[in-house]
């Protein structure tokens, strides 16, 4: 099951069988997910096991990929984790195999605020938004998970010194910046799974342009992906406009994922 609602949510198992289940737990972009057990009674004895993902897993793929560490699980079954569960973006997961009927869990489901989105998640999401790197070294992405219209709105990317007080000039959108030695960029693409870091790449950019691009990016993909790739110089951003791709316009997609595969 997918959910965007905090309270509180009960899995009493129905059945002995080792089915593997989850709750797949997504908030707005600016916010955290916390978890606590209120309660959990789940014997260990037949693979029975409660976890919870700082992050997605579906298919054997992992959400974020990039920034992927073994802090972002924790598994238990008899005790319940003491504390409080926060993840690190607005996307997280519990999951759970109970093979003991009419044993279970209890746990709450709430939405903190987060003041430095990084990766985000959009489920069916339209609209705006803005993906930043708060001026520090790494990757931060959005992932849409469907395919979907996208238009940059605003690009700042390798262009703004950090804590600099000077006007910059616009450079327009540059594309192919790896190759112009630039190590701040943006890809965008798709992936046909969670793993953006498999992504399709459909057009790279950076450079300074206010004006919104002269046209959308279709792309037909499980997922769409953006990630904004930053050295730690600069303070970058892009802002983008996203929109479901309808089954229509899929012939006139710029990138349809899988399609150059061997
Ligand atoms: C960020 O992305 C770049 C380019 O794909 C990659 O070389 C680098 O290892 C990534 N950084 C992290 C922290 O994953």
């Amino acid at each position: 099951m997918v959910t965007s609602e905090e309270g509180e949510l009960f899995f009493k198992s129905p059945s002995n069988e080792p089915v593997v289940c989850g709750i797949y737990m997504i908030a707005e972009p600016d916010k955290r997910i916390q978890v606590t057990f209120n309660y959990l009674d789940v014997p260990c004895d037949n693979g029975g096991l409660v976890a919870w993902i700082d992050g997605w897993e579906l298919s054997g793929q992992v959400w974020p990929a990039d920034s992927w560490d073994d802090e972002r699980v924790v598994e238990s079954c008899d005790r319940r984790p003491q504390h409080k569960l926060v993840s690190r973006q607005n996307a997280a997961l519990v999951q759970y195999r109970v093979p003991a009927k009419g044993k279970g869990f209890a746990v709450t489901i709430r939405h903190l605020k987060n003041s430095k989105p990084c990766n985000i998640m959009l489920f069916g999401a339209e609209g705006v938004y803005t993906l930043r790197n708060h001026g520090e070294t790494g990757n931060c992405s959005v992932i849409a998970i469907s395919p979907s219209v996208v238009r940059v709105l605003d690009l700042n990317v390798g262009q703004t010194v950090k804590k600099s007080g000077i006007l910059y000039l616009e450079t327009g959108t540059l594309h192919r910046c790896t190759k112009r030695g630039l190590a701040d960029y943006v890809d965008i693409g798709g992936a046909s799974g969670l793993d953006h870091t498999r992504m399709e790449v459909f057009d790279s950019m950076c450079g300074l342009d206010s004006n919104e691009a002269r046209r959308s990016i279709l792309i037909a993909c499980e997922d769409t992906v953006v990630r904004l790739v930053s050295s730690g110089k600069f303070q970058n951003s892009v802002t983008l406009a996203f929109a479901p791709l309808s089954v229509e316009n899929i012939e006139d997609a710029d990138l349809i994922c899988g399609f150059n595969e061997v």
